[in-house]
């Protein structure tokens, strides 16, 4: 698979997003360890999980020992090469409160789930450690120096920063230096308004990560709302979900893609994206519906 920079690692353009394997909705146990396996098989070697991917009443590690549990188990070739990049600061809330998620930017509780991270990965170091969700009870600048003194550390090997403005962004680069490597954003053709955060991420040498890569596109009306995508989709034969992992990669040689997954033929199928090639006149007809 073709691969993209995330900093010292070279990651394949299309990743795993693994949330889905431990929230509502997930498969068995067996199943998410398949998809996981199928993946890898294609050729992934990234896979983005973070520490409060679970049911609210289970243990919060839960996507992190399931990681850990398909990495041991691959057949398929050295899983210790495989990039694992997770997130901290960001928690299912309490059980009366079910769906909902609440965020802890304290610099301690950063630090502790760092350290709960690596003994439920089993690691040595992270790979890549994210800041998940600002915090507004805490500075922010407050939040990301936690980062950077778990990278002096070398509890962290990266740093990276989740659903952040320009000016965090900002803040989190001038914090962390060469340290910070990636930014996550929900980002799509049905939501953009991190359109400025993707260009700031190119500009400062940056991968820019989008997830919810797809939405809005095979929902009830998208057919509609972005006529080109299903059209495109259509007369390529592919899906409208992988033809959009296409156009967000097409957008940047530093975007790398994070389709979630709770089956292997949906993970296989978003794969496919790393090789779809667009012409300037699907990229016109696709910006012309997600910007026109
Ligand atoms: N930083 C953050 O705050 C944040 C927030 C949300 C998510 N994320 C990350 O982003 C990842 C992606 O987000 P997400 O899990 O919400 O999933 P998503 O990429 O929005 O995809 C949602 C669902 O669409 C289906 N799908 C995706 N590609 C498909 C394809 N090629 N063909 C058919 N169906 C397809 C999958 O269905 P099936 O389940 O049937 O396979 C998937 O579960 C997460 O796993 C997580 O790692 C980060």
């Amino acid at each position: 698979m073709k691969t993209r920079k995330l900093g010292p690692h070279n990651v394949s353009a299309v990743s795993v997003g693994a949330m889905r394997l431990s929230i509502e909705g997930r498969p068995s146990r067996q199943d998410a360890i398949a998809t996981i396996h199928a993946a890898l098989d294609a050729g992934a070697n990234h896979i983005d999980t973070a520490y409060g991917y679970r049911i609210p009443g289970e243990p919060e590690a839960h996507n992190h020992r399931l990681i850990a549990e398909a990495l041991a188990t691959w057949p398929g070739g050295d899983s210790t090469k495989v990039v694992v990049a997770t997130k901290g600061g960001h928690l299912r809330a309490a059980e009366d409160r079910p769906g909902r998620w609440s965020q802890n930017g304290n610099p301690a509780h950063l630090k502790l789930v760092a350290e709960w991270s690596l003994r439920d990965l089993g690691v040595d170091a992270i790979d890549l450690y994210y800041y998940h969700r600002p915090d507004l009870n805490v500075p922010y600048a407050d939040s990301v120096l936690a980062l950077k003194e778990l990278h002096q550390a070398g509890t962290i090997k990266t740093a990276g920063v989740s659903n952040v403005n320009v000016e965090q962004l900002r803040i989190a680069h001038e914090i962390l230096g060469d340290a910070l490597v990636a930014v996550e954003n929900h980002f799509s053709p049905a939501y953009r308004a991190s359109d400025e955060v993707l260009r700031l991420a190119g500009e400062l040498g940056l991968a820019f990560i989008p997830y919810h890569s797809a939405g809005g596109l095979a929902q009830p009306g998208g057919a509609e709302r972005f006529p080109a995508f299903h059209k495109i989709a259509a007369a390529r034969g592919i899906s409208v979900q992988r033809l959009a992992l296409a156009w967000e990669l097409a957008l940047g040689d530093h975007v790398i893609v994070i389709p979630g997954t709770s089956r292997p033929a949906s993970i296989l199928d978003s794969i496919q994206a790393a090789d779809d090639v667009l012409t300037a006149e699907e990229m016109a007809a696709l910006g012309a519906d997600v910007w026109g």
